[in-house]
């Protein structure tokens, strides 16, 4: 990326207060500790943060340029460096994205969900990178800092771009859309993560609404038939793929798909514009199949040929943490430890119940429920019963409903610790060969430390 300094100025609305307007950026940084030469740097505040404070660091570390909002930090600087000031370093970080996309004319697919994302974004670039080279996003990079980021990173030889889009406010999409301007949006499904600031699934589905909403005039909305509140966002009118497990009428209706014994893999058979597909899916988990419908739908919008769809999902891996299968010393461990909320926690627990031998849930607390949580970790607990789930050990404070719910539900062996340690030392004691472990929590309770307390 190469971009000049009244160029910066220019997309972001600010002012150029020092610097040559012929000079160059060739990166964009907002870490102070990721400085390379020649950065663009934007001082952004954060809730432990504030980049302003990094200015003169950055610029000895060879920045060519700091953009800031706060002229404070500017005082003193030597007379050489660069800088411009603008209204707000998060909006300008937003703008300057949205300059680079607007010169970088190829497709983008956006994605957003209340689960599925990532998995649909890895499934979709799978499909696209059959034909084109494709810029997708890297890691957790699916917000406000995050999307420009993964801009930042596009390249003349990129053909297409499969972003993420993840919010927990509800203006933040709006800024999102603008920002990476999709010529296909999609939403996995409408679920009850994020409820401590977006209320309810009506509030997550008006916050999430302006992926359709706001899509431009020859934009294609990937539409989940199966979910009420994503048929709602997307409204009528406008162009539509859509996506059914249910409905034979849908674009893409997946017509079977089934778990392969013993968390072997999935199956899926679609019906695509009229034609068979049938994949097999590496990894366990009936959701797969579900996010594969949904990939194709966004694949199909953009014309790429219906032979493309099962190499691309068949060459698709999940990412760590979601999902993922190891099998050491006669355990097989699901590590889904990446997130979780009341779908995904739903869903890892059905595909558990696929599982040979002894099934053992792992569950952590799911957070930023708010004033549902005790109600959605009683639903968690319930569920583990109804779904025949042999041991649950439970873990964090919230858990504990998670399992006092599972005992009203008739589960048996429940267990429930306040610390990851304590856990661990009972895992290790009471798990034998032939047991099926899924260990699943939201990523601030860092389930991983059990996965890898249970590897070694
Ligand atoms: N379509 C789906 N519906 C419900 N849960 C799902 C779905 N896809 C994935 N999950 C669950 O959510 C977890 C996170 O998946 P991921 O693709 O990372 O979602 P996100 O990016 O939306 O957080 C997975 O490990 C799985 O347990
Ligand atoms: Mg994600």
């Amino acid at each position: 990326m190469k971009v000049s300094f009244k160029d910066i100025a220019a997309s972001t609305g600010g002012t150029l207060k020092s610097g040559n307007p012929d000079g160059l950026a060739t990166g964009v940084s907002t870490d102070s500790r990721k400085i390379s030469t020649g950065d663009v740097f934007f001082a952004l505040k954060g809730p432990n943060f504030d980049g302003h404070a990094f200015v003169r660091d950055v610029l000895d570390k060879g920045a060519a340029i700091v953009v800031v909002d706060n002229e404070e930090c500017l005082k003193g600087l030597a007379s050489t460096a660069s800088a411009i000031v603008v209204g707000d370093t998060l909006k300008a970080l937003g703008a300057l994205a949205a300059h680079v996309r607007r010169l970088h004319r190829i497709p983008f697919i956006a994605i957003t969900g209340s689960a599925g994302k990532t998995t649909t974004k890895e499934m979709t670039a799978s499909i696209l990178s059959i034909s084109r080279n494709v810029l997708k996003t890297e890691g957790n990079k699916n917000n406000l800092i995050g999307l420009p980021l993964t801009i930042f990173r596009l390249e003349e030889a990129h053909e297409a771009a499969v972003v993420e889009l993840g919010i927990s406010e509800d203006w933040e999409m709006e800024r999102l859309v603008a920002i990476c301007a999709p010529d296909v949006s999609l939403i996995t499904n409408i679920g009850r993560g994020h409820l401590q600031t977006l209320g309810s699934l009506e509030g997550v589905a008006r916050a999430k609404g302006p992926i359709f909403s706001l899509l431009a005039a020859h934009g294609v909305k990937a539409v989940n038939l199966d979910d009420p509140w994503v048929v709602r966002a997307a409204g009528f009118g406008g162009q539509m793929v859509t996506w059914s497990a249910k409905d034979k009428e849908a674009d893409v209706f997946i017509e079977d798909s089934f778990a392969e014994a013993g968390l072997a893999g999935a199956r899926a058979v679609y019906k695509v514009g009229g034609k068979r597909v049938s994949v097999k899916f590496s990894a366990p988990g009936l959701m797969n199949g579900v996010n594969g419908a949904a990939a194709i739908a966004a694949a199909y919008a953009l014309g790429v040929p219906v032979s493309h769809m099962a190499q691309g999902l068949e060459a698709w891996t999940p990412v760590k943490g979601r999902m993922g299968l190891i099998r050491s010393g006669g355990l097989t461990v699901i590590d889904d430890t990446y997130n979780a909320n009341p779908e995904s926690m739903g869903s890892a627990l059905r595909t558990l119940k696929e599982a040979r031998g002894r099934k053992v849930a792992v569950l952590g607390d799911m957070l930023e429920l708010g004033d549902a949580s005790e109600k959605e970790h009683a639903g968690v607990g319930r569920l583990a019963a109804e779904l025949g789930v042999d041991v649950l050990v439970a873990i964090g404070s919230s858990s504990e409903t998670t399992a006092e719910s599972a005992r009203k539900a008739g589960l048996k062996d429940v267990f429930s610790f306040g610390t990851k340690k304590n856990a661990l030392e009972l895992l290790k004691r009471i798990l034998h060969e032939g047991d099926t472990v899924l260990i699943k929590g939201s990523r601030g309770v860092a389930l991983e430390e059990v996965v890898e307390g249970l590897r070694k």
